[in-house]
């Protein structure tokens, strides 16, 4: 059993976990936090189930040697394509992205929620699943956004080329007036005010973020690890590649001072599917 006093893994494919990282800083400062992203290999929207499960695998047996407590799958992408075999023997807790689809329906009139999202968590289908669970009578939309991940990880949040894409992808959304959008993609909340701007006042726009955050903070209540420390904890950042974007990018996606990024590069560990 871990110690509560171990640190809590969180990751990601790349620099969007970071979002979520934020949001668990901010409710739960006193625990110490390992953050992983996959950079040298994001995207992950595009790959298969099982190109994202490998890496999972590979990325929870660092998480594993770092011995966490809890690891928090930052990923929404990562979150709705693997398959509980891939967590099973894992020494800690792992628990992903809240789908937040029920606090979609809750603040939704129409009962039409609207998905954003990668190709990869589209197809996963799993945000209709849950949609059809809450209220048969529901309607949840999918739309997937590839070009949105590869723009903002140029840090490019707003302006013409990414207005393009955003107008592109909300058409059909916002034909089938949906009044609820979730945020399924954790580098989107960078896009929230332009994606806001351009659904209009009548759309609630949703983060899942705070959402996951929480439900990080009840498990680890639930399983009595919090960590009773009264000071602030450490912060490690680790990045499978780094570069002096990653760096610019992932202080605007934490909105803090980064520590000292460290790279380890996970892609020859021994995985098992
Ligand atoms: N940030 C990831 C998510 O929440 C996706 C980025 C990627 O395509 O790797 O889905």
């Amino acid at each position: 059993m871990p110690a509560k006093t171990n640190p809590i893994g969180v990751f990601d494919s790349g620099v969007g976990g970071l979002t979520v990282l934020k949001e668990l800083l901010d409710i739960m400062p006193g625990e110490d936090f390992v953050y992983f992203g996959d950079t040298a290999r994001v995207p992950y929207g595009p790959r298969t189930p099982e190109e994202i499960r490998k890496f999972t695998r590979q990325i929870l047996r660092f998480l594993a040697e770092q011995k966490v407590k809890l690891a928090v799958i930052a990923c929404n992408t990562i979150t709705f394509n693997i398959i509980a075999a891939d967590v099973a023997d894992c020494p800690f807790p792992v628990i992903g992205m809240n789908d937040s689809v029920k606090a979609a329906l809750s603040v939704s009139k129409a009962k039409r929620v609207g998905v954003i999202a990668t190709q990869a968590t589209v197809s996963s289908a799993k945000h209709v699943e849950s949609g059809k669970n809450i209220d048969p009578e529901a309607k949840v939309y999918l739309q997937a956004c590839p070009e949105f991940v590869p723009i903002i990880e140029r840090g490019i949040f707003d302006g013409p080329e990414i207005e393009a894409a955003v107008k592109e992808y909300l058409r059909p959304l916002q034909d089938v007036k949906i009044d609820a959008l979730i945020l399924a993609c954790t580098h989107y909340p960078l896009v929230a005010p332009l994606v806001g701007r351009l659904m209009g006042p009548t759309v609630n726009i949703i983060n899942p973020a705070r959402e996951t955050a929480l439900d990080a903070q009840r498990l680890l209540v639930e399983k009595d690890l919090l960590n009773p420390a009264k000071e602030a904890g450490k912060l490690r950042i680790v990045f499978s590649s780094v570069s002096p974007e990653t760096e610019n990018l992932a202080k605007v996606f934490l909105q803090r001072a980064l520590p000292q990024l460290e790279v380890k590069d996970v892609s020859s560990y021994f995985y098992c599917i």
